[in-house]
């Protein structure tokens, strides 16, 4: 048996809705993706959404929609994936990395206020795996300080923190609906926020600066016959950075699935959790919740992580690491900032398969596998 660490959940709707994007011959930023928009807005229980490329991109352009003047702070937590911290550094700001709360992994609130300074202008807090981060406390430092707060969604998509959605808790949330994550248009993000007028703008700046799209000049020509249909304005420097037609009609399909999809998982969750509850070289990376509606990966703490890799190997279970600290990479090395927490306990860090296909069988593999390694350590 070969268990793979992240599938897309994939079928025979997806391409049905993709023939419909190809029958109507329009596979750019067009119709699908302003229904899919929508629909993601409905989910969430925000105000708007702006469909992009990436939640890189989503990213970049959210910082951007505050107009931050160039040289100030954001802080980010240490632990996460390098877009978190790119996002400050495309707009001209410097990333300052906050260490992680041992047990949640997530950003540390004393940390946070140690490494705050009247320079720091926001706080981009990541979900690590879809675990929420202590978002109300985070949310009233942030208010205390004048910090603006863009949540890092890219592992969750409908997890909940005390009863409220991950992403409407911040000023905006980003999320990833690359091929791996809870769900996929095989790269895309989005960006969404219950202030309109703060990302409206962000419509334009994610299609080159135009005021315009091709389909609102295309409806101009076709329905309303105005000859001045072809006329738009760059209002500013903007980016290609849209959702596309063929990737929104995979998401309209995946959205129907992705509360099937995040049960799944979480029984998943429920069988390992259970499975491993005796082993004593290695246990939950994460005080999983039972009772949470999405987690994205599934992450252990194990002693001799090499050697359980290498065992994980020889039964062809694919595993990974989520995440090296960034300040250990070397184009990060320069905002090192004293994150002892992190930079201890990554070492031990092994995730795990999680995704919405496995099958009990594979489910059971794993876990008998784990235990396999337990026995020998
Ligand atoms: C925490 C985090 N933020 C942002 C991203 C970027 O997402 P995308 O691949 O959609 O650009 C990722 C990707 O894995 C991530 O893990």
């Amino acid at each position: 048996m070969k268990v793979r660490l992240f599938k897309p959940s994939l079928g025979d709707e997806e391409i049905q809705s993709i023939k419909d994007a190809f029958d109507m011959a329009w596979l750019g930023l067009g119709p699908k993706t302003r229904e899919f928009e929508k629909q993601w807005t409905n989910y969430i229980g925000c105000k708007e959404s702006v469909g992009v490329n990436s939640c890189t991109a989503a990213l970049h352009l959210a910082v951007s929609a505050f107009r931050f003047p160039k040289g100030k702070k954001v802080l980010v937590p240490v632990l996460t994936f390098a877009s978190t911290a790119m996002a400050p550094i495309y707009n001209g700001l410097e990333p300052v990395f906050v260490d992680v709360d041992e047990d949640t992994l997530t950003i540390s609130l004393e940390d946070l206020e140690r490494k705050c300074d009247k320079d720091c202008v926001a706080v981009m807090p990541v979900h690590y795996g879809g675990y929420p981060a202590k978002i109300d406390e985070i949310m009233n430092f942030a208010k205390s300080k004048n910090l603006k707060v863009i949540e890092d969604c890219a592992h969750t998509a409908g997890g909940e923190y005390k009863g409220k959605i991950l992403g409407t808790w911040g000023d905006i949330g980003c999320y990833s609906f690359e091929e791996k994550k809870c769900m996929t248009t095989g790269d895309g993000g989005m960006i969404c926020s219950n202030d309109r007028e703060l990302i409206s703008p962000l419509k334009s700046s994610r299609w080159v600066g135009m005021n315009k799209d091709t389909w609102q000049r295309e409806k101009e020509n076709s329905i309303s016959k105005s000859n001045s249909h072809w006329y738009y304005e760059i209002l500013e420097l903007g980016y290609k950075y849209n959702m596309n037609d063929l990737m929104a009609s995979i998401g309209l399909v995946q959205l129907k699935k992705l509360p099937e999809m995040n049960k799944r998982r979480m029984e998943i969750i429920a069988k390992y959790l259970d499975g491993i509850k005796d082993c004593s070289s290695l246990k939950p990376a994460l005080p999983y919740d039972k009772n949470q509606k999405c987690y994205w990966m599934f992450m252990l703490r194990v002693k001799n992580r090499d050697k359980f890799i290498s065992f994980m190997q020889q039964k062809d279970i694919a595993t990974g690491v989520h995440y090296m600290p960034l300040t250990l990479h070397p184009y990060f090395a320069k905002y090192e900032n004293n994150t002892p927490k992190a930079i201890s306990i990554w070492k031990e860090f092994v995730t795990i398969p999680l995704h919405a296909d496995m099958t009990n069988e594979e489910v059971d593999y794993v876990i008998e596998n784990v235990k396999a390694f337990d026995l020998l350590e």
